[in-house]
């Protein structure tokens, strides 16, 4: 599991851009699906099918979003410096002294060169990416090309740490838990969406062509167990977070009933969250065509959105463990 970590998190795929995370993806749920599909916007669909199609087969879709943060060129000058514009949210606490690779393979540094206030947090628009280039004329990229930060995965004990762990460890529970799914009840549908970081836009349209009755998103929470974290419960190596709430979305209570019960029968640890800040696919899903009782089930991850992302390994094994319990327990909607 580690080992497909490594490989999902090292992979350039900002939105829009979802080619090569999909081609992996794809790879690795192909055994084990009965039927799969992409759709116009690049969201792949693996479907598993119900034991006995019944009409108590529920139809579920879990989405778990593919792509990651990234920057795109806006502008290169004449001594071949290059500005961007963020793809999804890129915080400048967070780019300096970083590294982006290009789709191209091209890599930059992302520098900034005021030193007159030295406790300065720059803007977005004050920074620049420097590829090595000496003028317009030689540098490697142009304007549109996209780059995603560039760090290598690495073990702490532990903790797991990497770029794109948002949403990477959501994609390889997806994973993990459709291969760990021997049978269900349900009509289950692995959704690997696209362009989530930019407003939950894959979401929206794959929810719509499979009309589920039932919406779960897999993805990352941060967790408030630092030092000066907002008064949120999310820590840690507690297990995963049956959202209960967020600024984008309600959880459906009785989904929100269906994990925990699951949860508990299976002596899975798990921790209740409400999230400040934030939001996830789940609200695409819970707000397409006329709604769908919707829900998630979240990694805590810290430094969200920085080059280095870190989970807590048994959280991710206790997250794969909860999706499969749950997908093997019927769900009364009452
Ligand atoms: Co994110
Ligand atoms: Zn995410």
């Amino acid at each position: 599991m580690k080992k497909l970590l490594k490989q999902l998190t090292e992979t350039f795929g900002p939105s829009g851009y979802e080619e090569s995370i999909r081609k992996i993806v794809m790879a690795e749920v192909k055994p084990f699906a009965d039927e799969i599909r992409v759709d116009a916007l690049g969201n792949l669909i693996a479907r598993k099918r119900p034991a006995k199609a019944t009409k108590e087969a529920k139809k579920v879709m879990i989405a778990a979003h593919m792509d990651e943060i990234g920057l795109m060129v806006s502008h290169v000058d004449e001594k071949g410096f290059v500005r961007f514009s963020p793809i999804g949210g890129v915080f400048r606490r967070y780019v300096v002294g970083g590294r982006v690779q290009f789709l191209n393979g091209v890599q930059g540094v992302i520098g900034y060169d005021r030193l007159d206030n030295m406790n300065e947090l720059p803007t977005l628009d004050k920074v620049y990416i420097d590829v090595g280039a000496t003028s317009k004329n030689d540098c490697p990229v142009k304007v549109g090309d996209v780059a995603a930060f560039d760090r290598p995965f690495t073990e702490m004990g532990s903790r797991l740490v990497a770029k794109s762990m948002d949403n990477r460890v959501g994609v390889l529970v997806a994973i993990e838990s459709l291969r760990a799914l021997k049978s269900t009840p349900h009509d289950v549908y692995f959704v690997f969406t696209t362009q989530e970081e930019v407003g939950v836009r894959g979401a929206g349209t794959s929810a719509y062509g499979v009309d589920p009755d039932i919406g779960i998103a897999v993805d990352v929470t941060p967790s408030a167990d630092t030092p000066n974290a907002l008064k949120m419960d999310m820590a840690l190596g507690r297990g995963p977070c049956v959202k209960i709430q967020d600024p984008g979305a309600i959880s459906d209570p009785r989904v929100v009933k269906w994990m925990i019960t699951a949860a508990e029968k299976n002596k899975i640890p798990y921790q209740r969250e409400v999230l400040l800040l934030g939001g996830t696919d789940a609200r695409a899903i819970q707000i397409t065509r006329a709604g769908v009782p919707s829900g998630c089930i979240s990694v805590p991850v810290r430094y969200v959105h920085s080059p280095s992302e870190m989970v807590e390994f048994s959280d991710v094994q206790n997250s794969v463990k909860l999706l499969t319990a749950l997908l093997r327990t019927p769900i009364d909607l009452g």
